[in-house]
């Protein structure tokens, strides 16, 4: 009954396996029902008091880091051989997950990434108040981008938005016509495209990428928004505040408060910069709000009569609120995540915590 000599002999075998065959031969070796530790085990009932003791602790062990040691073998086998398979064929990523040829392996699901789920979370809290979710393009027109928003070649506006200018091409003599389209810098652009081809009611929120030469730890080249737009009779101020503060209840924490602050974007009147309570400090007042209790969070405003004008609504008899911020900011604020860089990185330690 040694059971170092089984010990040894055990790892002199698991040392040859080359595969779940030979591996599954040992494991009926040494734990099957009739397995040589299993032997001693069941020995262990006709020992002494006293010699029990001393065997059963020691032998229990055994069995425990012989199932271990089976168990790490297993996987390796079936990673190697998973391996070998991933390399010789091209992959579909479309295919169901593929099991595992050991059942007793179970590898662990991936999970969204943080932000494609604040970027669904914001679509539910909006969708749950009657709002409709309308995609944007990445590629926009200067036209809607700016100037249909009341931003005209040469405001000063546009100096604070720049990103790329893709230049369109005359055909007939290869020559650059004008730089009419660009990489949208705003997801406001989808606010008079969206007006010309719907009557109001208009109740819509507009998720997308935007793109800026903007590059810090909270601001980067590429990054998400999403726009707010509403448009029907006799909205004010009132109704823009109470949405807005519903939807940031739900998305910070119910005890989120919101106060507004006048400010100017150029496709708004009023404009108004919209704060929320710190997350971090309660409204209590610590680093991250300079000691205020408050953060800047979004910009929003009631639709200028210009830009209702120019997506075909009479404001005469028409009015409208809307709203804007980063996507990035908000889940950054949310997550208490210090570097807009750590959410395109990919890093697994980063990306488990979520
Ligand atoms: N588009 C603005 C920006 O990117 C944010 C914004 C401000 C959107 C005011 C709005 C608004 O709808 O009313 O800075």
């Amino acid at each position: 009954m040694d059971l170092e000599k089984l010990k040894q002999q055990f790892i002199e075998d698991i040392a040859k396996v080359q595969d779940e065959h030979s591996l599954a031969d040992i494991e009926t070796k040494f734990l099957g029902r009739k397995g040589e530790l299993t032997e001693i085990l069941k020995s262990l009932a006709g020992l002494t008091l006293e010699k029990k003791k001393v065997m059963g602790p020691k032998a229990n062990n055994l069995r425990d880091w012989m199932s271990e040691k089976i168990a790490d073998c297993k996987f390796q086998i079936a990673d190697l051989k998973w391996q070998k398979i991933a390399k010789s064929e091209k992959q579909d990523i479309n295919t169901p997950t593929l099991h595992y040829p050991l059942s007793t392996i179970h590898y662990p699901n991936g999970h969204l990434h943080p932000l494609s789920n604040f970027i669904f979370k914001i679509e539910r809290v909006f969708e749950e108040m009657g709002f409709e979710v309308v995609d944007s393009y990445d590629i926009e027109t200067d036209y809607y981008n700016f100037t249909a928003l009341n931003i005209p070649p040469d405001h000063p506006t546009r100096d604070t938005q720049d990103t790329f200018y893709i230049k369109k091409i005359n055909q007939a003599n290869n020559k650059s016509k004008s730089d009419e389209f660009l990489l949208k810098t705003q997801t406001s652009s989808m606010q008079v495209r969206y007006m010309k081809n719907h009557e109001p009611p208009i109740k819509i929120i507009v998720p997308g990428k935007c793109f800026r030469r903007d590059d810090d730890a909270t601001h980067s080249p590429q990054f998400h928004q999403f726009e707010g737009l509403v448009v029907d009779k006799d909205l004010t101020m009132g109704h823009l505040k109470e949405t807005l503060s519903l939807v940031m209840r739900k998305l910070l924490g119910e005890e989120t408060k919101i106060r507004f602050r006048s400010s100017f974007f150029p496709f708004v009147e009023p404009g108004l910069e919209v704060d929320v309570t710190c997350p971090f400090c309660k409204g209590q007042g610590c680093n991250v709000c300079k000691k205020t209790g408050w953060i800047e969070m979004l910009g929003a405003g009631m639709v200028h009569p210009n830009v209702l004008r120019e997506g075909g609504i009479d404001p005469e008899i028409y009015s409208g609120f809307a709203f804007g911020t980063g996507i990035e900011r908000l889940a950054m604020m949310k997550h208490k995540i210090p570097n807009i860089k750590l959410l395109y990185e990919n890093d697994l330690r980063f990306l488990n915590q979520f």
